[in-house]
Parts: C-alpha cells; sequence; structure tokens
C-alpha cells in the first residue's frame, strides 16, 4: 500500500477506499505524509463546494439532560453544572441575531429530553422563528433522540436538518462509554426514522476515544456510507474532569496534538470516502489549537458552526475542558470567524443554508 495510490484512488470516486486503506490513512506519522493526505482532503472540498464555508449559528438552548453519557460535562449526574434552560424569547432573540447578521441557517442544541412540554415548547419555537424570518432561515436541530411523533411534529413545524452523532458505531466501544440502559439500536433507529421523514441526517463519533482503534475509526465512516448521512460531525474526545473518563486523564501537549491530528486526518479519510457531505471543523478542534477549526477546513471539512448563544450562558454548556469563546460576545466571535476564515483564503457563505450536496443528489 502506498499513499500516493491511495489518493489517487480516492479523488477518482468515492466509497473508492477499503478498510485497510482507510486505516492507513488514518495511521499517518509522517508530518509530510499528512500534509499529503489533507491537501488532496481539501481538493475534494474545493470540487464539491469551491473557497465556500457554510456557517450555521448554534445556539446552546439548555443543559438539562436525561443522558449520563461517562464522557460528557453535562451528564445528569453531574452535580457541578447550573442547569439552565433558555426562554422563548431568548430563543427568539438569538435567532434573529443570526438572521440579521446574514446567517443562513441556525442549529438548536440541548440536552436530552423527551416530555410532551419540550416536544411542544420546540415546536412552537420553530414556528415562531420561521415566521420572523419568512422562512428564511434554516433550522438544525440537536436535540438527542426522540420518539417518531416528536420528529415529525418538529419536521412539520420548521426544522429540516437533525444531528445525533452516533458517539461511536463499534457498540463495544459504545457500551464502553456509556450507562447500560443508553441503548446503540435505539440511536441507530432514530438515524433511520429521521431519514424516513426526509430530514437532511447528520451523525458522527468522537475520535481518539480511549482504546479506541483505527480499525473502529475505519469502521465508523463504513457506518457513515451505509447510512448514507448528508452531513458529518466528528471531533477529538476531550476530557471533563467532573465525569468518569475525565478522571485522571493526561491532558499534555503531546496528548492535545495526538487528538488534533487525529481528528484532521480522520476529516480526511471521511472526505476521501464519502466525496459530497457535508463535513462539519467543530469546536472541539478549536479547543486543541487556536487554529484548530482553520485546519479542519484545510483538511476538507466545509461547515463551521460558531456559538451564537449569549455568553452569560456558555459557561454552563461545558462538555469538554478547555471550551473556546466563553467568554466573547457573538458578535466578537463573528468579526474574528470572518478574519480567521479569510485568512485561509476561503470565504463565509452568508445568506445561504448551505445544504448538504449529497442530500440533493440522493433526491
Ligand atoms: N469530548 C468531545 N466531545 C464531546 N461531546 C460530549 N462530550 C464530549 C467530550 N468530552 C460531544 C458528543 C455530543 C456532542 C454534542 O458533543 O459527541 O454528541
Amino acid at each position: 500500500m502506498n499513499l500516493y495510490d491511495i489518493l489517487n484512488k480516492a479523488t477518482a470516486k468515492p466509497h473508492a477506499l477499503s478498510q485497510e486503506e482507510l486505516m492507513f490513512l488514518l495511521e499517518i506519522r509522517d508530518e509530510k505524509e499528512m500534509q499529503q493526505l489533507f491537501h488532496a482532503a481539501y481538493g475534494l472540498k474545493l470540487r464539491y463546494t469551491g473557497k465556500m464555508v457554510s456557517i450555521r449559528g448554534l445556539i446552546e438552548m439548555g443543559n438539562v439532560c436525561a443522558k449520563d453519557c461517562f464522557y460528557c460535562g453535562i451528564r445528569k449526574s453531574n452535580p457541578n453544572v447550573e442547569r439552565f434552560q433558555l426562554d422563548r424569547e431568548a430563543v427568539l432573540r438569538m435567532s434573529r441575531w443570526a438572521w440579521k447578521h446574514n446567517f443562513g441557517s441556525i442549529v438548536m442544541q440541548s440536552g436530552e429530553m423527551e416530555s410532551e412540554e419540550h416536544t411542544a415548547f420546540v415546536e412552537s419555537l420553530l414556528r415562531d422563528i420561521t415566521n420572523m424570518c419568512n422562512g428564511e432561515l434554516g433550522i438544525t436541530l440537536s436535540l438527542g433522540e426522540q420518539p417518531e411523533e416528536t420528529l415529525r411534529r418538529w419536521k412539520n413545524a420548521g426544522a429540516h436538518r437533525y444531528l445525533l452523532r452516533i458517539e461511536s458505531s463499534s457498540e463495544e466501544i459504545y457500551r464502553a462509554i456509556h450507562p447500560k440502559n443508553h441503548s446503540f439500536a435505539r440511536r441507530v433507529e432514530c438515524l433511520k426514522i429521521l431519514r424516513k421523514l426526509d430530514y437532511q441526517v447528520g451523525s458522527g463519533v468522537m475520535i481518539g476515544l480511549p482504546g479506541q482503534s483505527a480499525a473502529q475509526l475505519a469502521g465508523d465512516i463504513e457506518f457513515f456510507r451505509k447510512m448514507d448521512l448528508d452531513m458529518i460531525g466528528m471531533g477529538p474526545f476531550l476530557p471533563h474532569h467532573d465525569t468518569p473518563m475525565g478522571k485522571n486523564v493526561d491532558f499534555s501537549e503531546n496528548f492535545r496534538r495526538q487528538q488534533l491530528e487525529l481528528g484532521l486526518k480522520m476529516i480526511s479519510a471521511v472526505r476521501l470516502q464519502l466525496h459530497n457531505t457535508n463535513i462539519a471543523s467543530t469546536t472541539a478542534l478549536e479547543a486543541l489549537r487556536n487554529d484548530g477549526r482553520e485546519l479542519g477546513l484545510l483538511a476538507g471539512a466545509n461547515v463551521i458552526m460558531p456559538n451564537i448563544t449569549d455568553p452569560e450562558y456558555r459557561k454552563n454548556y461545558k462538555l469538554y475542558e478547555n471550551k473556546p469563546a466563553v467568554n466573547e460576545s457573538s458578535d466578537d466571535s463573528i468579526r474574528e470567524l470572518t478574519r480567521k476564515v479569510a485568512a485561509i483564503g476561503e470565504e463565509i457563505n452568508w445568506n445561504k443554508r448551505g445544504d448538504s450536496p449529497h442530500y440533493f443528489a440522493r433526491h
């Protein structure tokens, strides 16, 4: 196996690589080879979306969560978080801000909750936002596993994309990082329902989990292909000190460099294998390095999701350590982001929903 052949094969057509070849890419250590990998994936990104970066404003609506994931800072049994839930006015204000600032699209994210009250709250918010913005603002939901009826109501009320990370497609890892009552099968089922309801469906995994092998990460990419996903959002695993998986972990410079590199290699490998899916350059990359998100774009990602939640709430939505931009106003973040994107020769696709080309290719 050699890198040159693998990259040629992958750029010629999608789904061209074997599991072994994907593993080869993920296991690259040599700096020059790594740059070649990023460069090839970036070339494909250019082929599908040009020098354009899609942008979504992320609204962290609340951190109350019914789940107890061993890695996550807002897990139910972490007593050290102040729980909050934005009210209608706050969500409308932030959505309006996004619309006025030429965002084509927002993501509404929160901890996982299943109740009629929550379902109805989100449903009416979706209608209000859609009315307020004359339907100009795309709306992605990231609200965890939900029953089919709930997802249908939200779709009818104006949501058109949904993000639900599988976290790891290896059932063995999934079981190791979640309590017993968290079901892998239900999560997969939920992704299938989203597809059936004709959402643009996004999923993804954490990269560099303890004990995770290159074979399992290659398996994640195969899972993305099999599920025919429209968007991929993945990021390196980062420890959070108030969680079972964040105790006694090494957060050394070396660990951070490894996590960043693996995260970037994974973005490239996904781009090379799937070609036209939307791939997010996630905040977790930025938590590892100041310019982590730009590096993600240059490794083949084409979407960024800056946080537009009011800073007063951000500190309570820490999923991992080192969360960036906790004290920054949304105006400052956007100015900074525009500058950073321009600095790598890319441009933000303002006022566009930035829907997944893969979704349209499928239809
Ligand atoms: N490190 C990295 N990502 C995390 N997430 C939650 N906790 C962590 C962590 N410690 C990710 C999960 C979740 C998304 C919202 O944040 O993948 O789906």
